[in-house]
C-alpha cells in the first residue's frame, strides 16, 4: 500500500483527478467504481473541469455504483446515485447504457445484489476503485464486522453511518436504516484502488487503518492486503501518522 500526502484541499482534488485521468488514458474502456460523500467533491470538480477542457473523456468507460440506500424510491433525489449524477455524471460524457445503479426499491434484495455482481463479472471486474474512508472505517457500506469475502448485499447501517448521513436527511431518524453495498469479495479484486482521506476529523481513523491490526472491525484495514492500493491523504488527515512520507511537491 502506497501513501501519498498532499498539502491542502486544492492539491487533494487535483491529485485525485490526475490519477483518474492517467488511468483512463491508459484504459479508456475501464470499469469504474466511485464514491459519494464530502471527501471526493474536489476530485469531481476537477474532473468536470478537465472534461470541459477536453483533457479527459468517460465515453468508453463503465460505472458501477458502489453503494446506495435500500427501501427508498428509485426517483428519490436523496439516493446516492442521484447525488453522483448531480455532482459528476451529468456533467461529463458517460453513456447512460454504461451506468449501473442499485435498484433501491427492489423487492428481492438478494436478486438485486446478485444482478449487480453479475454486471461486474461480465465487465471482468473493477479496473479502478476510488473510495472514501468512513468515520468508522467502513468502505462502501461494508460496515464494521464485514467479512473479507463478503458478497454484495443489503446491510443494516451502523449508528455512526446514520449520524454521518443525517446531514443529507435533516435528522438521523429520517436516514434509511439499510443500504446496498458492493461486497469486499468484488472490491478486493480491483486492479487499482485509491482511498481518499481528507480533513483532521479523519486523522484518528486513518492512523488506525494504517497502523492498527487488520480486522473486520475496521474493514478499511483490508486494503492493506489488496494489490495496487494508493492512499491519498491531505496533511490534516495524515497528521497523526507515526511515519509519514514527505509531502508531494514539498520541494517545489
Ligand atoms: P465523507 O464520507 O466523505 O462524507 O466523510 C465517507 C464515507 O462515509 O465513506
Amino acid at each position: 500500500m502506497q501513501l501519498l500526502i498532499v498539502k491542502d484541499e486544492a492539491e487533494f482534488g487535483q491529485t485525485a483527478a490526475r490519477l483518474v485521468c492517467e488511468f483512463l488514458a491508459q484504459k479508456p474502456e475501464s470499469t469504474l467504481v466511485f464514491p459519494t460523500g464530502n471527501t471526493p467533491l474536489s476530485m469531481y470538480e476537477e474532473l468536470v473541469a478537465q472534461f470541459a477542457s477536453e483533457k479527459v473523456s468517460f465515453s468508453r468507460a463503465t460505472l458501477v455504483e458502489l453503494d446506495d440506500y435500500y427501501g427508498i424510491a428509485l426517483q428519490d433525489p436523496r439516493n446516492l446515485f442521484a447525488w453522483l449524477q448531480n455532482i459528476f455524471l451529468r456533467q461529463v460524457d458517460f453513456r447512460p447504457v454504461r451506468l449501473f445503479r442499485f435498484n433501491t426499491e427492489a423487492e428481492d434484495a438478494a436478486a438485486e445484489a446478485a444482478r449487480m455482481e453479475s454486471i461486474l463479472q461480465a465487465h471482468g471486474g473493477i479496473d479502478l476503485l476510488v473510495l472514501g474512508l468512513g468515520p468508522n472505517g467502513h468502505i462502501g457500506f461494508n460496515e464494521p464486522g464485514s467479512e473479507l469475502l463478503g458478497a454484495t448485499r443489503v446491510v443494516n447501517l451502523t449508528h455512526e453511518s446514520l449520524i454521518s448521513n443525517a446531514r443529507y436527511w435533516g435528522e438521523i431518524d429520517n436516514v434509511p436504516s439499510q443500504g446496498f453495498t458492493l461486497g469486499l469479495n468484488v472490491l478486493r479484486k480491483a486492479a487499482k484502488t485509491i482511498l481518499l482521506v481528507n480533513g483532521s476529523h479523519k486523522a484518528g481513523i486513518l492512523k488506525q487503518m494504517v497502523e492498527g491490526p487488520i480486522t473486520d472491525l475496521l474493514p478499511a484495514t483490508y486494503l492493506r492486503e489488496m494489490p495496487n492500493v494508493l492512499v491519498l491523504a491531505n496533511a490534516a488527515a495524515a497528521s497523526l501518522l507515526s511515519r509519514k512520507p514527505s509531502l508531494l511537491n514539498e520541494h517545489d
